[in-house]
């Protein structure tokens, strides 16, 4: 398959990440080389019922490409209908979040719910493949709802016997949320198991740690999440031993992040870019000084002059 192929090439991968991994966020990691992006998690019901309202979050640009939207939700028929409008909107991948911990969204039987009802899973996953054609599907999943209820692997098989192309884990269960140790054995034991492309997810920090999960756990495939924030330059590291981006260069970064939020949201991406600043200047003398200038100033150039006088 063509997008299995272009991720080969460089198998590290940005993770979605709601509130996040926009069109912008997105455009600078492709930049720096990562392989594949994916949207943040969208639900079924705004992608069929109120796509208008959605539009900055299902938008994207040929530079983004290949691209993968993430749909949620607890509905099949309705994953029918988002995958098929996903297929006409022209994403690359469409795939079915089966791991978002978020009491919001498992109370209404969504996201990592799901490891609990194997039934909806299946019934998601074949509308969302039928939907799709020729577009591959994908699932992110997690290793379980809780230590004693792990059930990955049958998910997995799932998967595999309805159409499935590529599986993402990031091996914390559902009760973990984001807390401990992602637990990479999960991974190593389904990629022995499964016969799908397998993207190993979770704690990795650094150049070191993608490579530590790509060898230590035989996946095809490093996703991450988290250590982008701020910091597309990982993914650069990655394929350049020798790359490390000078003060210059992470500044220079964050302003045109800036400038591309700014015009890509107006005053709200103003706003969201106070989520970067600490992230592109960690490291730099006083910072917090500095973040704290950035986060409390509302005018663009303004805030883009503190920025340069860093350099
Ligand atoms: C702020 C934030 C938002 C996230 N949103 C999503 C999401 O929309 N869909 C999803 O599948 N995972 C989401 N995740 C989980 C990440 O994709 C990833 O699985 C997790 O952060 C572990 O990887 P990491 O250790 O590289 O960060 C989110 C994580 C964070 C921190």
């Amino acid at each position: 398959m063509d997008l299995i192929k272009k991720i080969k090439n460089f198998p590290f991968i940005l993770a979605p990440m709601a509130g996040y991994t926009d069109h912008v966020f997105r455009l600078i990691a492709k930049e720096y080389g990562a392989s594949l992006v994916f949207t943040e998690m969208i639900s079924i019901y705004s992608v069929v019922y109120q796509s208008k309202k959605i539009e900055k979050l299902l938008y994207f640009s040929k530079k983004e490409k290949p691209i993968g939207i993430q749909l949620f939700g607890n509905n099949s028929l309705l994953f029918y209908e988002a995958a098929k409008k996903a297929v006409d909107m022209g994403f690359d991948l469409i795939d079915i979040n089966f791991g978002c911990p978020a009491n919001k969204v498992v109370k209404t039987k969504a996201g990592a719910y799901l490891h609990k009802d194997l039934k909806a899973v299946e019934e998601t996953i074949k509308s969302t493949v039928k939907a799709a054609g020729k577009i591959p599907v994908s699932i992110k999943m997690r290793s379980g709802w809780d230590e004693k209820n792990k059930n990955f692997l049958e998910i997995a098989r799932i998967a595999e016997d309805n159409g499935v192309k590529i599986i993402t884990l990031h091996p914390r269960t559902r009760l973990q949320m984001f807390k401990g140790k992602a637990n990479w054995d999960d991974i190593k034991k389904l990629k022995e198991y499964s016969r799908l492309f397998i993207i190993g997810n979770g704690d990795v920090v650094d150049r070191n740690s993608a490579y530590k999960m790509l060898n230590e756990t035989g996946c095809d495939a490093v996703m991450i999440g988290r250590a982008a924030i701020g910091n597309p330059f990982i993914f650069k590291q990655i394929k350049n031993k020798n790359y490390e981006p000078s003060f210059k260069e992470k500044v220079e970064t964050a302003i045109k992040h800036l400038k591309l939020l700014y015009k890509f949201k107006g005053n709200r991406g103003l706003l969201e870019m106070r989520k970067y600043y600490g992230k592109y200047i960690k490291g730099f003398p006083n910072v917090s000084e500095i973040r704290n200038k950035i986060i409390t100033e509302t005018d663009i150039n303004k805030i883009i002059k503190i920025l340069k006088s860093l350099i």
